[in-house]
C-alpha cells in the first residue's frame, strides 16, 4: 500500500483500534490475546506510551504501532496492520517507533510485553512474525515469560491414545484414579490447594513461578464453592487429591483450563500425562473444538501437551527482540 500517511496520535478512535488489534488474532480461535482498553487509555493519557497510526487514502486506519519504554530501559512495542499494510507502511511505522525509543535511551526492543496487554503473541510463520524477523528481531525467549503458545485446533478428533489408556489402567491397579471431585473429595481438594499453593508452600519454595501460586489456590477454592462435581479435573490416590487440572471450562467451541499440577511425591509415574489426556477428552465431550494454552519455555509439560495433539502456533510476547546498541 503506497499512499499511507504515518502520524503520531494521542487518543485514537478506540473502536477502530480494537477492531484492528482483535483482527490480528481473530482467525486463530485464540481469544486470550487482547488489549485491556481501559488500561491502554490510561497509559496513553498518562504519556507513558506513544502511538502511531497509518491511514490509507480515504483515512481508513490500516496500521497501528504502540511503543512503551519500561523502567529497565527496554522498549516494548507492538504493531498491528491489515494484511495490505505489512509492506512499506509498516516499515515506515516501525522506523518511527525505533527512532523514538532509541532517542529515549532504550537498549533493546521487545515485541509485545506491553503493560496494558493481557497476553501478546506473534503467530509462527505469520506475516507479522516474518516482518519482524526481516527487520532485525530475533527469537530470544526469556525465562519467566510463558512463551510457547500451543493450540489443539481439532479437539473433536482427539481420542485418548491407547498407550495412555494402558497407563491409566496400570495406575488404577495402584489405586490412582481420575475424575471430577465430588462432595466427598471437597475437603481433600481444599487441603491440596493449601499444601501445594498455600502461604507456607510459597515461603519454602524457590520455584520461579511461585508468585502465581496464591492465584491457583484461590481458583481451586472458588471452584469448590460451586456445586459438585466441581469444575476441576483431578487425580486421586484412593480418595485423596494428588493432582489437578483446573479450573476447566468449555463454551462456544473453546475449551480451557488453568494449570495442571501433580504433587511432587507422585511425579514421573505418568499421572500428569493421563490426567491431561483425560481432561482434554472431557473438554471434547463438553463441545470444545479448540483449546489454546501457554507454558514455560523449559517446562517438560510441553511433551505432555504435544503428546495430546497440541502444536506450536505462537511466540509469546517479548520473545522477539532486537538489540538497539548493536544496530
Ligand atoms: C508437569 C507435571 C504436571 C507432569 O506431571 P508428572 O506426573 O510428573 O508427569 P508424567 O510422569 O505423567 O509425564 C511426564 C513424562 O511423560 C512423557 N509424555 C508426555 N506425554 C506423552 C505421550 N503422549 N506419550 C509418551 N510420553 C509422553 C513426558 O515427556 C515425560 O517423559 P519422561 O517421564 O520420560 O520424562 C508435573 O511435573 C508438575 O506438576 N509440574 C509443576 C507444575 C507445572 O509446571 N505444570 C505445567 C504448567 S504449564
Amino acid at each position: 500500500m503506497r499512499h499511507l500517511s504515518v502520524r503520531q496520535v494521542k487518543l485514537p478512535g478506540f473502536t477502530r483500534l480494537s477492531r484492528l488489534m482483535n483482527s490480528a488474532f481473530a482467525h486463530t480461535g485464540v481469544t486470550f490475546i487482547r488489549a485491556d482498553h481501559a488500561r491502554l487509555r490510561g497509559y496513553l493519557a498518562d504519556d507513558r506510551c506513544r502511538c502511531w497510526a497509518a491511514c490509507g487514502p480515504r483515512g481508513a486506519l490500516c496500521a497501528f504501532a504502540i511503543a512503551y519504554l519500561a523502567e529497565d530501559g527496554t522498549g516494548c512495542i507492538d504493531l498491528f496492520a491489515v494484511p495490505e499494510a505489512t509492506g512499506p507502511g509498516a516499515e515506515r511505522m516501525l522506523a518511527c517507533v525505533e527512532r523514538y525509543l532509541g532517542r529515549r535511551g532504550a537498549h533493546s526492543i521487545r515485541v509485545g510485553c506491553l503493560p496494558f496487554m493481557r497476553w501478546t503473541a506473534v503467530g509462527l510463520g505469520s506475516p507479522r512474525c516474518l516482518f519482524f524477523l526481516d527487520h532485525g528481531y530475533r527469537n530470544r525467549a526469556y525465562s519467566l515469560n510463558p512463551q510457547p503458545y500451543m493450540v489443539n485446533a481439532a479437539v473433536q478428533r482427539f481420542r485418548v491414545p491407547p498407550r495412555v489408556r494402558q497407563w491409566q489402567k496400570a495406575l488404577a491397579r495402584e489405586g490412582v484414579t481420575f475424575g471430577r471431585p465430588i462432595a466427598k473429595h471437597k475437603r481433600s481438594a481444599a487441603d491440596f490447594a493449601e499444601t501445594c499453593f498455600g502461604e507456607e508452600a510459597v515461603r519454602k519454595s524457590d520455584n520461579p513461578f511461585r508468585k502465581y501460586w496464591p492465584n491457583y489456590r484461590a481458583q481451586i477454592l472458588k471452584a469448590l464453592e460451586q456445586g459438585p462435581p466441581y469444575p476441576i479435573f483431578c487425580a486421586f490416590d484412593r480418595d485423596t487429591v494428588i493432582g489437578y487440572v483446573g479450573p476447566i471450562r468449555a463454551g462456544e467451541g473453546r475449551g480451557g483450563f488453568g494449570h495442571p499440577y501433580v504433587m511432587p511425591a507422585y511425579r514421573g509415574r505418568k499421572i500428569g500425562v493421563v490426567l491431561f489426556n483425560l481432561c482434554v477428552d472431557l473438554l471434547r465431550r463438553w463441545g470444545a473444538e479448540v483449546i489454546p494454552l501457554s507454558t514455560g519455555s523449559e517446562n517438560t509439560a510441553q511433551e505432555i501437551y504435544a503428546g495430546a495433539g497440541f502444536t506450536y502456533r505462537f511466540l509469546g510476547g517479548g520473545s522477539l527482540q532486537k538489540n538497539l546498541r548493536r544496530c
